[in-house]
């Protein structure tokens, strides 16, 4: 029985490169989506073709009584959990943060850090009983310096740290290596939610030294590593990918 490892918002960008890294390491890989299906059946048919196994789960990581349905069919269907990734995100830019209205700050911190928590919560007692397993976090540079989409968005990717350090020195004992990853900006949908036209785009993009944004693929490497090669002691760690941004 292959390990099997759980991606949150897998239906696009870098959870989509997450999902096909972690399948090409051989896990068997729960693409879980939104709303979706049509791009959460892309990912898991590229998984298929390249031999993997995948297969592709409907929840709202924001609704706890959705994710458990998602464990559940995780159960149903494979019986052990090796690795769970969240990844699932939103975010719509404001740029003052006295415009951000009510609705907008409570979506953000429910799907970006309560749907991180609640996942990690229904993961624990699956990857114990797995013997150990990993859980990484998809948070954001925009945790450390604030970022550009808003102060909701930062908050939730903050969030994700410190939910990271905690969770990593709780089950340090059972085995379970938690860390994060921080991407700068990454070329993928939410890229419209940083800099709508052309000329923010490089502007932007001039910030860094490498000359260009950062691909889905680079951060699925780093990903994957934590997840199928990192020892167990690498835990607690925040590994950011900014091109050189300092
Ligand atoms: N792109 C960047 O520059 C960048 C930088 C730093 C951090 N990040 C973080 O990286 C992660 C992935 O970002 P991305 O750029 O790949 O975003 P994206 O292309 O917009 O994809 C977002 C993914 O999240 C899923 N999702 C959204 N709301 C969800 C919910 N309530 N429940 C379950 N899944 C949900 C979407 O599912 P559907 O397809 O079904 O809508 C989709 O699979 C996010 O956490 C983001 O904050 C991105």
């Amino acid at each position: 029985m292959s390990r099997v490892a759980l991606v949150t918002g897998a239906s696009r960008g870098i959870g989509r490169a997450i999902a096909q890294a972690l399948a090409d390491a051989g896990y068997a890989v729960v693409v879980n989506f939104a709303s979706r299906q049509g791009d959460a059946g892309v990912t898991t048919a590229a998984i298929a073709a390249a031999g993997g196994t995948a297969i592709a789960v409907q929840a709202d990581v924001s609704d706890p009584d959705a994710v458990a349905r998602m464990f559940a069919t995780v159960d149903a269907r494979f019986g052990r959990l090796d690795a769970l990734v969240n990844n699932a995100g939103v975010a719509q830019r404001f740029d003052r943060l006295t415009d951000i209205d009510d609705e907008t700050w409570r979506r953000t911190l429910a799907v970006n850090l309560d749907g991180a928590f609640f996942c990690t919560r229904a993961a624990v007692p699956r990857l114990k009983a797995a013997g150990g397993g990993r859980i990484v976090n998809v948070s954001s540079g925009a945790a450390h310096t604030g970022g550009a989409i808003g102060a909701h968005y930062a908050a939730s990717k903050a969030g994700m740290l410190a939910l990271t350090a905690k969770a990593a020195r709780e089950l340090a004992r059972d085995g379970i290596a938690v860390n994060a990853v921080l991407p700068s900006v990454i070329e993928t949908d939410m890229l419209d939610a940083i800099a709508q036209d052309a000329g923010a785009r490089d502007r932007l993009r001039a910030q860094f030294p490498i000359g260009r944004f950062g691909r889905p693929e680079e951060v699925a490497r780093v990903v994957r590593f934590l997840v199928a090669e990192a020892p167990e002691y690498l835990t607690g760690e925040f590994i950011s990918l900014r091109g050189g941004r300092l």
